[in-house]
Order: structure tokens, then sequence, then C-alpha cells
């Protein structure tokens, strides 16, 4: 996808924005020695641990090991896709992506009509319920239950009328359109050919995304019909496992947010905000994901999931809660509210109004507290055996999450339930752990080949140098000296070698840029993460003897070669290959 756009214009697009100014807008950066920080965006923190490198181009945070480009942090920050970032950050700095290239061809994978096209839709029904003969109906069932007309605007509530081709009608010009409003779900196409509107006598409620941008809709009969909601298909806008309703919203209506509420249904995020709680936010008929909570989190460090008090609402707690143990990283904080039988927020805020229902949500179980009590209901505490079985529970939950703070606080918990001393707890727990854990007993043997000890070898030291300051690509290097050398990353350090002697201006994130889609794009840019340890100015001497030493090491290898073969079997290049090697050899 990426490689539709030509390179030559992602270099230039990346020259002229500067990272710095580009981050500063949205996190406001501290100049610290040479580089910017801030607290990380991606995650919760109290100090700063994200640092941006007007050098480099790119940024990384030390605590959760975000990094990218100019353009990675739009994909992250933002939400966008690769090719929405670029065209943000052209726009940005006045470039115009070049015609016969990804914007020009290809109206499916171009978003931005669809945008257009989705805001022109809840306009229309926005101005349907206001103005169809039949709005009346629907504006009386927003009454019946309670919502009024400030609240409806907010959320931008609309209606579908009845009729199959209402909305065709009225937004489709030619074909093209037709198919734009097909993709983007709002038609549905029939077996001759022909188009519906999926959405009829409904009332429609707008999901926007984290920008504010209608990517789908969501529609309520009016009433008792099946079924009772209708939502937008998975299009190329809209995936229902990353999209929360309300979260635009809530947005918009609080600067800081300290805390989220999860919810089940359109109606109870906006009854909540008419209530004044404007930070509920609905998942769409599906079960809450990590995607979902990674969107939360970067708004906030504490999200309360607010269940049914039925059995479903446990189920689906258990759901919420193996989904969230895998993001519990320091800092974050999940709680589980469970309401009284047979009410929801919508109804339950109507009933008692925002103080109480706020008292509620500020007693909600933390998240350690509501896995104990679920798992310790299930076996028999008093007995040892019981306890035994506690931990046997509680290791899969307990394998789930990243290991830090949060996941040692859980083995002190546990601890103190089964009676048992923390460290032959741990012992225990990771014992058992081997094959899916992430981290190995401290007493295990070392892997075989222990390399922790041994300098980086020669490639990876040339790389990391290469990478970090990309301008030593124009320096004479010679790589055909060493193509051949047999050592892991050699084909990786001479295209890079081969790109910056073309294009020596590039920087670190330039660079990187040319690799996101490349497997080895992790691995470089884990070696740019890596503290450089050599001073500017020893910078040039330190490379020309990395490259010197691969030379030596690679005529070494000739050597051993050559001389491993009988000699009535050298070619005579060989044989002249040889004498040279010796020869060189023993002149230096
Ligand atoms: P109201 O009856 O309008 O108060 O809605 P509710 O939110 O109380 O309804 P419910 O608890 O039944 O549903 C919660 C959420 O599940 C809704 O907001 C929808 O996102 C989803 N949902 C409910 N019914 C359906 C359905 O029939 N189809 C689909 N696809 N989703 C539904
Ligand atoms: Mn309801």
């Amino acid at each position: 996808m990426a490689g539709k756009i030509p390179q030559q214009f992602i270099d230039e697009l990346l020259a002229r924005v500067d990272i710095v100014d580009l981050i500063d807008a949205s996190v406001p950066l501290k100049k610290a020695g040479r580089n910017h920080s801030a607290c990380c965006p991606f995650h919760d923190e109290k100090t700063p641990s994200f640092t941006v490198s007007q050098d480099k181009q790119f940024y990384h945070c030390f605590g959760c090991g975000a990094h990218g480009t100019a353009i990675g942090f739009l994909m992250e920050y933002e939400r966008l896709d690769f090719l929405d970032a670029v065209r943000d950050l052209a726009a940005h700095v006045g470039m115009e992506i070049p015609q016969g290239s990804y914007s020009a061809n290809s109206a499916q994978n171009d978003s931005k009509p669809l945008y257009e096209l989705m805001q022109q839709v809840a306009n229309f029904y926005r101005q349907q319920l206001k103005e169809h003969p039949r709005g009346s109906e629907a504006i009386n069932y927003l009454k019946v239950r309670s919502l009024n007309g400030e609240t409806a605007a907010e959320f931008g509530l609309g209606y579908a009328p009845p009729g199959w081709d209402t909305l065709q009608k009225k937004l489709c010009r030619d074909n093209d359109n037709t198919q734009a409003l097909s993709t983007t779900g709002m038609l549905i196409k029939k077996d001759n050919g022909g188009h519906y509107d999926r959405f009829r006598e409904r009332i429609m409620f707008p999901i926007r995304d984290s920008r504010g941008r209608v990517i789908g809709f969501g529609g309520r009969v009016l009433d008792d019909g099946t079924p009772k909601y209708l939502n937008s298909p998975e299009t190329p806008l809209f995936h229902k496992g990353q999209a929360l309703y309300g979260l635009f919203e809530a947005r918009q209506a609080n600067r800081n947010i300290s805390r989220l509420l999860i919810v089940e249904g359109y109606m109870d995020v906006v009854m909540l905000a008419q209530h004044d709680i404007r930070y509920a936010v609905a998942t769409l008929g599906t079960a809450t994901t990590a995607e979902h909570l990674e969107l939360m989190f970067r708004t906030t460090s504490e999200v309360v999931f607010c269940f049914d008090g039925d059995r479903a609402g446990r189920e689906a707690a258990n759901r919420a809660l193996e989904n969230t143990l895998p993001v519990m990283q320091a800092g974050r904080q999940a709680r589980f509210l469970f309401l009284p039988d047979g009410e929801d927020p919508d109804s339950l805020v109507q009933k008692e109004g925002k103080a109480a229902l706020e008292t509620r949500i500020s007693a909600a179980a933390p998240l350690s507290t509501h896995l104990y009590e679920h798992l310790a209901k299930q076996v028999d505490m008093s007995s040892i055996d019981g306890q035994a079985r506690l931990v046997e529970l509680i290791r899969p939950h307990l394998n789930k999450l990243p290991s830090g703070v949060f996941k040692h606080m859980m083995i002190t918990r546990l601890a103190g339930l089964v009676r048992m001393e923390e460290r032959s707890l741990s012992h225990l727990l990771s014992n058992n752990e081997r094959g899916t854990a992430n981290t190995a007993p401290p007493h295990n043997p070392r892997p075989r080949g222990n390399n922790q000890s041994k300098q980086p070898s020669l490639v990876r030291q040339a790389i990391t140098l290469l990478l970090n300051t990309p301008s030593l690509g124009q320096l004479k290097t010679e790589p055909q000296r060493f193509a051949s050398l047999n050592a892991p990353g050699i084909t990786l350090l001479i295209e890079l070698l081969e790109m910056l002697r073309t294009s020596p201006h590039l920087t670190t994130g330039a660079v990187l840029e040319r690799w996101r889609e490349r497997e080895e794009g992790r691995y470089l840019a884990k070696l740019v993460r890596q503290e450089n340890l050599v001073p500017n100015e020893h910078q040039e001497q330190e490379f020309y003897d990395l490259l010197q030493q691969l030379h030596r090491q690679h005529r070494t290898q000739r050597i051993e070669f050559l001389c491993n073969k009988p000699t009535t079997e050298h070619s005579d290049a060989e044989k002249l290959e040889l004498q040279r090697l010796l020869k060189e050899k023993s002149g230096i």
C-alpha cells in the first residue's frame, strides 16, 4: 500500500516536516539536553520518559516502548491509517500527493470522500428529524424517553424516514456516488444490481471516530420491531472492534478526562450525558476488545466497566476481564460496576440522578478485587486444597498480565489470601509458567551460547551507527569489499550503505520509514532506540574502523575457505585471490 506513493515524495515530505513541531502541537514538549521530552501520550505516567529527537526525526518512549516517525506518530496518536497520515502531513506543509499515485486512482481506498459522504448522510438524517412528515413521531419517541432537544443535537441524532430509496434519491448523483454509499454500508446491493437504503424508519445515532468524523450509524426502531438496533456493517471507515460510541463527544466536553465509563448502549451514553455524566462510552454490540482499551487508556488512566446485574452482565464482565488483563500496565486502573438487576445506566440515572450514580461509580470494585472475589467463590477458601486450587485458577490470569508493578501487587495479594510467603508463591507460579512465560526464573541455566556479556557484532555496531547518523553514508565506504561476508545482517548493512550513498541527507526517521512494511524495520527501530554511545566527533573514525574490521573479517573468512579447499581444485582466479589476500594480510 505504501508503495503506491512514490518513495521520493515520502522522503521529501519527511524532510519538510519537523517532528518536534508536529508533536508539540498535541503534546507540549520541553527541551531536555539534545532532545525534547514530555509525559508519554501513549501510556500513563508522572515523570516524562517520552523523548523526541529533532536530529533523528524520531520519537521514543523509554517507558512503554512506543516509537516512530512523524508519519508513525499521526498513525498512532490520531489513529489514522498510513495514507491519511501522509495526506495530513502533506496538507500541513502544503504538498500535494502526486497525481497518478495512490490518491488519484482508487475510490475504494481513498477514504476522504467517504468521510464527506458520511457527513452528508448525517446531515440529511438530522434534517429529516425536523422536516419529514413522520419526523414528529421520532421526536415524540425521544420525548417519551425523556431525551431533550439539546442532547439530541449534541449527539447529532437524526431520523431515517420510511421508504426503500429515500437516501438514495437524495444523495446518489451518479454511479460512483452510489458505489461509495454502498461501500460505507448505507446502501445494500440487490441481486439484480440495484440498491436500497439500509436504514429505514429508525432513530439514527451517528458514530464518530476520535477526530469527530462520522464513520457509521446505529439505528433504533421506534416500536417493538426487530432488530431493535441496526448497526453499520464493517466498512473501510468503520471497525466495530475499534470504535467507541461517545468518545469524541466525551473528549469535546472534558479537557481532561479522569475516568471513562464503559456502558452497553447508545441510549445509556446519551442519557448519562444529559445528566451531566459526560464520560461514558459504549462498545457497539461487541465485547470490549484490547484495541478499545488501548484507545481509552490513551485518553484516561481509569476505566470503569458498567454491567447489568444479571447473568448476561456477569458473563460480559468475564469477557471484559480477559481482554483487560493484557493491557494492565502500571498506572492504569480498571474497575467493575454491577447495576441492580433490571436496570441500565439510562434507567438508573433517570431514577436516582447524577450524584447517586456517581457514588456507585466511585465505589466500583478494582479489577484485582473483582478477579479474586470471582475466583474465590469457586473454591472453599477455608481449606488448604481450596487455597491451592485458587492458585491454579488464578495462574492463567496472572500469565496474561504484563510484568510490572501491577502484576507484582496481584501476587502480593494472592500471597495474603492463601497465606503463603510471597517469594515461594512467585517461585511456584513462575516454575509452572515455563513455556508460556516471558520471564525465566532466576535459577534457570542461561541460554546456550551465553551472548549477554558479548559486545554487539561488528555488523550490528555498524548498522546502529549508520542509522543514528545517516550522513556517514556519504563517506567512501566500498561495501563491495565485504559484501559476501558470512555474517548475520550483512545484506541489511549493504542495503543501508547503498541507499545512503544515493540519498545521504535522509534523517533516521526517513530511513526507517522506508522499512515500514518490512520485517527488518522492527529490528532497525530497536537499534535506533539504543543510546548512542559514540560521541559525535568520533563517529566517522569509529565507522571507518568498523568497516575496516569487517573487511579484515571477510579476508580471514576467504583465506580460510580457500585454504580448506584442495589446491588442485583452485581455479586460476582463486589462486590469484589467495595470493593477493595473503600478501595483503602480511602487509598490514
Ligand atoms: P434501549 O432499549 O433503546 O434502551 O436500548 P438498550 O441500550 O437498553 O438496549 P440493549 O440493552 O438491548 O442493547 C444494548 C446495545 O446492544 C445496543 O445499544 C446495541 O448496540 C446493541 N443491540 C441491542 N439490540 C440489538 C440488536 O437487535 N441488534 C444489534 N446488532 N445490536 C443490538
Ligand atoms: Mn436501555
